[in-house]
């Protein structure tokens, strides 16, 4: 959907949808959530839903469902083997990504944990665009180890790129000749690329890198997990893109890999994973994984009413006026930040707006987690949740010493037709307000640290009593109640 012009102002997101289920929100007084984000050890992860005023953690899995998703819930198949349900998701699948073998796993990072058990040995490199968090974990937990080869204006926090997720093709050809095509088991591209702020890849450039690999008897995987907002700027931003339909640029994309997986927590709207393989003996090889973790072939860990909610939700993704709902709010929402003069990557992505905590808090040294800190004071100032996506969300290195993240961002995504234009001033109005308190807020050490994606149930605490001063000034200015 073009964005509707209006007759008195300037163009707004303009939903095309109506709410008919709501949930009601708390927003606790300001002391109250100082409590609660110290009772969850300064990590948003662990603070409980009810405490939280906007839930803008993620997209995983909380996006609103449509009456069609949920009214094919009802129709779900119960079967250990040979569901309907699983049949209608897989026809409706190989209708859209012409890709004939499907297997199911409960959720993206199952496929991620089946891709890294077959292909990844000791010592193997992947190499991708840019990691994500489950993707980089599987792999390094094999013996993997993973390169990222986004473009250099991918990590350029403002810009007006319009595909800042596309791989940089000489280095890939370079990488793939330097670490030799047998050691490289399989290049992962990821739609929407997630980690560097929901960036999108252009099909030109998915087509050149996918056409490289093809040249070394490389096997070419997409990370769909984020396709539909891909697909969205694919469609409006890519040249020669505009008069394509969807499901078009859909079969394009799809045409250049050799295996899909993505995240129904995302993509789909509801909650589970698939694989598409495009290859029979490929299929063969991994096919034997799915019951082993996940669950039979025609199930594979997800509840059969979430496979008809997904299935009526792929259907979804292919149409404009659903998918331009959270790039559109996102837009706007980045532009308002943005003319603030408040560091926020940009262009908008698709997932959420991302604050640029390196420039926003550039005080806090890095080894002091600055993006887990904006997150933390984002909190204690709104009741609004956002994650933090920056050192804290890496792993160590072998040494024991920090890596370091290429970007320091804080996360407000927007689950997709979840929240209203007015809720997204009040996120802007409080970023705001924060962004001229910036100084007061202060860094973070862990108190217990796990070894492994330690940012989901790591404990922090403040390096000073920063959090105290910040929630009085705010108090000062609003008052105990908000
Ligand atoms: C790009 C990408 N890949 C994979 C995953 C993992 O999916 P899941 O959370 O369903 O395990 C995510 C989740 O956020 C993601 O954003």
């Amino acid at each position: 959907m073009p964005q509707i012009t209006f007759y008195k102002h300037d163009p707004i997101p303009l939903e095309m949808h109506k709410v008919r289920i709501v949930q009601k929100l708390n927003l606790l007084p300001t002391d109250e959530r100082l409590q609660k984000i110290k009772d969850a050890g300064y990590n948003t992860f662990q603070l409980h839903n009810h405490d939280i005023f906007l839930d803008m953690l993620t997209d995983s899995g909380v996006n609103a469902m449509s009456d069609d998703m949920e009214a094919a819930m009802h129709r779900a198949d119960d079967a250990y083997a040979g569901s309907e349900s699983y049949f209608r998701m897989e026809k409706t699948l190989q209708e859209i990504f012409g890709i004939p073998y499907c297997m199911p796993a409960h959720q993206g990072r199952a496929c991620e944990n089946i891709l890294a058990t077959r292909f990844v040995k000791p010592g193997n490199c992947v190499i991708m665009n840019y990691h994500f968090t489950t993707a980089k974990a599987h792999i390094t937990r094999v013996g993997g180890h993973v390169e990222e080869l986004v473009k250099d204006e991918g990590l350029v926090s403002k810009s007006d790129l319009p595909f800042k997720g596309n791989i940089d093709l000489d280095k890939l050809e370079a990488c793939i000749k330097k670490e030799t095509p047998e050691n490289v088991p399989f290049v992962r591209l990821e739609a929407g690329t997630n980690l560097i702020g929901g960036q999108p890849i252009s099909y030109e450039n998915m087509k050149a890198a996918t056409n490289i690999c093809k040249k070394y008897g490389i096997l070419t995987v997409l990370d769909a997990s984020l396709l539909q907002d891909n697909l969205y700027f694919i469609k409006t931003r890519e040249e020669g893109m505009a008069d394509k339909s969807v499901r078009e640029i859909t079969r394009m994309v799809a045409d250049l890999f050799d295996i899909i997986y993505f995240s129904a927590r995302k993509f789909g709207f509801a909650r589970g994973g698939v694989l598409l393989v495009r290859d029979r003996d490929l299929y063969y090889s991994m096919e034997d994984l799915i019951p082993m973790f996940e669950g039979f072939l025609t199930y594979g860990g997800m509840s059969v009413r979430e496979i008809e909610a997904m299935t009526v939700g792929f259907v979804e993704s292919m149409d404009m006026n659903i998918i331009s709902q959270g790039p559109q709010f996102v837009g706007y929402c980045v532009d308002c930040l943005d003319k603030y003069g408040i560091p926020v990557i940009t262009p908008g992505s698709g997932l959420g707006a991302h604050l640029d905590a390196a420039e926003f808090v550039g005080h806090i040294p890095q080894e002091q987690y600055p993006a887990g800190a904006l997150v933390c004071a984002l909190y204690i100032c709104s009741g609004v949740r956002g994650m933090e996506r920056g050192t804290l969300s890496e792993e160590r290195n072998a040494d024991g010493s920090e890596r370091m993240a290429s970007m320091e961002l804080v996360r407000l995504a927007f689950p997709r037709r979840v929240f209203t234009l007015s809720q997204t001033e009040y996120v802007i109005d409080r970023v705001k307000w924060l962004y001229d308190h910036r100084e007061l807020v202060g860094g973070l050490r862990f108190v217990h640290e796990p070894k492994t994606l330690r940012f989901f149930t790591g404990v922090l605490e403040p390096v000073s009593d920063w959090p105290d001063k910040l929630a009085e000034a705010y108090k000062a200015d609003f008052g105990p109640e908000q």
